[in-house]
């Protein structure tokens, strides 16, 4: 099976192109390492079934070109700072609508009748039902989410029209090793700058799941392999959540950390489109035989371990 990664050299995509070569499968990964990390992916350059080309979603005739003969396309890339769209309202568009299109006409072109997605329980906005379920109503409160809902419609009608089996993952926030942005890469930023007061932003009150990388990657693996229908979207997330303050004090415990002050913004939500909590039904994907091994203070741990180890990378992303 040869599978293409788009955004294969990110957090979770290259976590994706690991599970995959231990799989058999033979990999390649399409990125213009704009957040994408060679730690990420140097290990894996001399292994025969292992490509990697660094190269623009926006780049049509190269993406044409080297998806011939592909099997499955997993498409990761995107534009992954939930936030960014409040300043550059384009941004969204481009990298998410506009690149999975892309990706879509590459599989149509090559003939190629797999796709996956990295879609986000963004898309369900602020829902009146938890744990949220997939086949709920939707209102969008982000431009991100309102890209990926976009994104998802689009797979929709390729799988129809085309005869493409889709895969469409819905995560909660991921944790653990990789990871390059998000609540706790903030936190530990801030920290380095100032360790005697942390800024919250919101009240601390916001509730959120949070599901370790390993995790999510093998429910990517095992759906792929068992779920069979031509348009399957799971949730993908973790049965438990934590308040943002409970997370504070968990990165606290874990950096030693004794003498820290929170300061809170305030208000509900953390910015414009934050989601006071958020928790997704998984039965769907727990259906398949998944489920999460790692709890959430376990996968925070774990995230906290590898961001020191690696330090260099709260300073050489943006
Ligand atoms: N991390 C999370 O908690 C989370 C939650 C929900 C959804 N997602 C989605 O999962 C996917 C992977 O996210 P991630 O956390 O690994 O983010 P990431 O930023 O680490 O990965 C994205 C990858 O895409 C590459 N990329 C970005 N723009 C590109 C372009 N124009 N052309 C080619 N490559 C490009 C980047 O270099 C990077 O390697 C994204 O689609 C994201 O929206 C992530």
């Amino acid at each position: 099976m040869k599978a293409f990664i788009t955004g294969g050299a990110g957090f979770i995509g290259s976590t994706l192109a690991d599970k995959l070569l231990k799989k058999g499968f033979s990999v390649t990964v399409y990125d213009n390492l704009s957040t994408g990390q060679p730690l990420f992916y140097e290990h894996n350059l001399s292994n025969p079934n292992y490509t990697f080309i660094e190269a623009d979603i926006s780049d049509k005739d190269k993406l044409n070109t080297v998806t011939q003969g592909v099997d499955m396309i997993f498409h990761f890339q995107a534009n992954a700072d939930v936030r960014g769209g409040m300043r550059n309202t384009g941004v969204d568009l481009e990298q998410n609508i506009i690149g999975t299109h892309n990706a879509l006409e590459a599989a149509r072109i090559n003939n190629i009748k797999k796709f996956a997605f990295a879609s986000s329980a963004a898309i369900y906005g602020e829902p009146a039902i938890f744990p949220t379920p997939e086949n709920i109503a939707v209102i969008q409160t982000s431009l991100y989410g309102a890209s990926k809902f976009s994104a998802e419609a689009l797979i929709q009608a390729y799988s129809e029209y085309y005869d493409i089996q889709s895969w469409i993952y819905r995560f909660v926030s991921f944790t653990g090793p990789r990871y390059t942005h998000g609540v706790i890469f903030d936190f530990m930023r801030k920290l380095i700058n100032n360790p005697n007061e942390l800024e919250i932003l919101g009240n601390g009150q916001q509730r959120k799941s949070y599901l370790d990388v390993a995790d999510g990657v093998e429910a990517i693996f095992q759906s792929v392999m068992k779920a069979k229908d031509k348009i399957n979207i799971f949730n993908l997330g973790n049965e438990e959540f934590l308040n943002v303050k409970e997370l504070a004090s968990e990165m606290l415990g874990l950096l030693n950390l004794k003498n820290t002050s929170f300061k809170f913004t305030g208000g509900e939500r953390g910015w414009k489109g934050d989601s006071p909590l958020v928790q997704l039904d998984i039965k769907k994907i727990q259906s398949i035989g998944w489920t999460p091994t790692y709890t959430i203070r376990e996968s925070i741990k774990r995230t906290v371990e590898f961001l020191s180890k690696n330090s260099y990378l709260l300073e050489v992303i943006d």
